[in-house]
């Protein structure tokens, strides 16, 4: 299967001002490596505030003014510049993003999904497709004529996954797509997924929402202050978690309510508090003299990578 998206060594950071003119960089995200394949979901589990959103719309080219990226964001193969993420975006690149605040309220549901064509037939012709997916998600040809106020947080949330999906993407990047939907829609929502993956679709489903990753996803790459520690496979998150790699991902795991609850102990080093050596140094049962100084890098180990010191040869 072809890589839809290949992310390597990714690094989003801010130049804060401080005190007259002080300034220091906020490291947000450090070094992000993933990719995604045609007919593959791949979730990146991180908690809130880790840089997740920003993660997207480095993907989208949507980042804000101030940040700086660097690394590399390739699209089957072929580096992204800023004009390519333009180019693809909303055609073979398409975001489902987190907030419903990215629909314009003052557009009608339609002409925004739709967006703007010049010629007449085209216009016609993309209209009869996105009713057709519109109707697919259960939205009337009343929602058409609508605003954004007039829906409810459930259509809303349909609305923008069949907008992503009305210029056939061959990646779809989803921001946070279940939080504060019920039971019922979030089920829906993961079905969408699904039903992308079976077509083909390659979907990088961001989330802080470990049973969605593990619902869906077929792979799960796991992000720790700034950093992916472990890319696991979702069936890793298995019995005592013994396949699992890291020892945070095998916290998370045991964390699971079904697995006891048993949470460790410490936070997570967010933007700045950030120390050499490995980042999950001061919380780690498993640590060693090397780790404290030292930076462990994301190693292949087959199917999954791994960041620690642990996994290297004569540890
Ligand atoms: N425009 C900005 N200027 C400075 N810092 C920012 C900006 N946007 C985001 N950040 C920083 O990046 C962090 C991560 O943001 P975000 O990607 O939204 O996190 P997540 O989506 O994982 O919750 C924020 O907590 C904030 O510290
Ligand atoms: S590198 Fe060391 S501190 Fe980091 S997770 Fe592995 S054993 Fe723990
Ligand atoms: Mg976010």
């Amino acid at each position: 299967m072809e890589k839809v998206l290949d992310v390597e060594n990714v690094s989003i950071s801010f130049i804060q001002y401080t005190q007259g003119l002080n300034q220091r960089e906020l490291k947000v995200i450090t070094d992000l490596t993933l990719d995604v394949s045609e007919g593959e979901i791949l979730a990146v589990l991180g908690s809130s505030g880790s840089g997740k959103s920003l993660l997207a719309h480095a993907i989208f080219g949507i980042l804000p003014e101030n940040a700086n990226l660097n690394g590399k964001i390739s699209y089957k193969g072929k580096e992204l510049s800023q004009e390519d993420k333009e180019e693809l975006r909303g055609k073979e690149i398409a975001l489902i993003p987190q907030s419903v605040n990215f629909l314009d309220p003052l557009m009608k549901i339609s002409d925004q999904a739709i967006g703007h064509i010049d010629s007449k037939e085209e216009k016609a012709e993309k209209k009869i497709k996105q009713r057709e997916i519109f109707e697919h998600y259960n939205l009337g040809p009343d929602v058409d004529e609508m605003y954004p106020f007039q829906l409810s947080g459930g259509m809303a949330r349909r609305v923008l996954v069949s907008t992503a999906l009305l210029s056939d993407p061959k990646l779809v990047v989803a921001d946070e797509p279940t939080p504060g939907l019920d039971e019922k829609t979030v089920e829906e929502t993961l079905n969408h997924f699904r039903h992308m993956k079976e077509d083909g679709v390659g979907v990088l489903l961001i989330t802080h929402d470990i049973h969605a990753a593990l619902e869906v996803a077929d792979r799960i790459g796991i992000f720790y202050s700034g950093y992916v520690i472990e890319i696991a496979k979702a069936e890793d998150f298995s019995g005592d978690g013994e396949n699992l790699l890291h020892p945070y991902t095998k916290s998370l795991y045991k964390a699971l309510p079904a697995n006891g609850f048993e949470l460790v102990k410490g936070h997570q080093p967010l933007h700045g508090e950030i120390q050499e050596g490995c980042p999950y140094y001061s919380r780690c049962e498993m640590r060693f003299e090397r780790c404290k100084n030292e930076r462990p890098q994301l190693r292949d180990m087959g199917d999954k990578k791994i960041r620690c010191f642990k996994y290297e040869e004569g540890e």
